[in-house]
């Protein structure tokens, strides 16, 4: 079976609505309910932050303070990594994030990413599929960083040079040593993002076919790159060396792993997604979060956290039944938000329950 990351604590101070929360679970399941608007997503929001700066809603930091204090806001998690407890801290500090582990303050977001692992399921992401190129790759990212820890950074590196080469091209600075120092971080990063991104859709397709449940429709996962597996980083950079001319004109970077194609299909019937329903596109993208998750305890023996915001709205009771089932089989920290227990009736002994009250 495999091991699985949990927490055990979660303390919310001036973090959007909550002044003062306090939540204390053991390693089973969530279930957050209460009325619209009383701040469930938000706390699936603060879970989120421990793995993604800004977390599932792309929000600063100055964004989450409680509008109503002045006091900055501080989540503090006991979280169980799969081995030991850490006592995580995550609080505003002047308009950035501080993080400290086990009461170290940590200089980067790494050390945190290394021991925590969360992926969620938010009514934003409804459309990730159906949206642009862009779009699908980031989703695609997301669940390749749950699988390799260095992957965040590599793209974060990535990114960065790219940027800076660009504004060296826009800005007409032709310093050749500096160019070439850019371009070898992007090389680098590039082919070690191409061969991360390329074995986790084998283990992500593999388990979507072999391991997942029969009751969600099955998806093909496509991808294609500009980059092939056998290139190597000096070919890379070579091109990128080659292309400085063509990138200026153009203001974009032309080639590299920011272009890959990522698509989904239902198997079923060979249709690519935007063909689908919309109650089949909602279903294939939660079909491949589940998927993602059983691949991370099948191929690395260790759940991570699940978040699924306001899940239960899109399903009908079959699938309602088939989620409920396929969570406690995968057996991860689920953290499910709903508006009441309703759908949970029959399974109160394998949940925690919060209910939040106004005051
Ligand atoms: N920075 C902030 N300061 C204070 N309140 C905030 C802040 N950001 C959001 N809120 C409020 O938090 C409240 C709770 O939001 P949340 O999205 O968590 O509710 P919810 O319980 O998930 O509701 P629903 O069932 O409708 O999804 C909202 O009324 C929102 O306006
Ligand atoms: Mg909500």
């Amino acid at each position: 079976m495999a091991t699985h990351c949990y927490i055990k604590k979660l303390k919310l101070h001036n973090f959007r609505s909550h002044s003062n929360f306090e939540l204390e679970s053991d390693d089973s399941s969530v279930v957050i309910t209460g009325e619209n608007g009383i701040g469930k997503t938000n706390i699936l929001e603060a879970i989120s932050l421990l793995a993604k700066s800004n977390g599932m809603k792309k929000a600063k930091a100055s964004e989450i303070q409680n509008r109503f204090s002045n006091e900055d806001w501080v989540v503090h998690y006991d979280f169980f990594n799969g081995t030991d407890f850490n006592s995580i801290g995550i609080a505003k500090s002047f308009d950035k994030k501080l993080i400290q582990i086990d009461g170290k303050t940590q200089s980067s977001y790494s050390s945190l990413y290394k021991i925590s692992n969360v992926i969620w399921l938010i009514p934003q992401m409804d459309y990730v599929l159906l949206n642009s190129p862009s779009d699908r790759l980031k989703f695609l990212d997301r669940i390749v960083s749950l699988f390799e820890e260095n992957y965040t950074c590599c793209y974060m590196k990535y990114r960065k040079a790219k940027h800076e080469r660009s504004k060296l091209l826009r800005e007409n600075i032709l310093n050749k040593n500096w160019f070439s120092s850019l371009e070898n971080i992007m090389a680098v990063n590039a082919v070690s993002i191409l061969h991360m991104r390329s074995s986790v859709l084998k283990i992500l397709q593999d388990t979507i076919d072999n391991h997942s449940s029969k009751l969600f429709p099955k998806a093909s996962l496509k991808f294609s790159s500009q980059l092939t597996l056998d290139d190597t980083a000096e070919y890379f950079q070579n091109r990128l060396k080659e292309n400085r001319e063509k990138d200026s004109l153009t203001g974009r970077v032309t080639l590299g792993v920011h272009n890959d194609n990522f698509r989904v299909f239902c198997q079923k019937r060979n249709l690519p997604i935007n063909l689908c329903s919309t109650g089949e596109q909602k279903l294939l993208l939660l079909s491949i979060i589940l998927s993602s998750v059983k691949a991370r305890c099948i191929h690395y023996n260790k759940a991570p956290l699940l978040l699924l915001d306001d899940i239960m709205s899109h399903l009908d009771k079959h699938y309602r039944k088939a989620l409920i089932e396929e969570v406690l089989s995968i057996q991860c920290q689920t953290w499910i938000t709903d508006v009441n227990q309703d759908n949970f009736n029959s399974y109160l002994d394998s949940f925690k329950f919060f209910e939040l009250l106004s005051k």
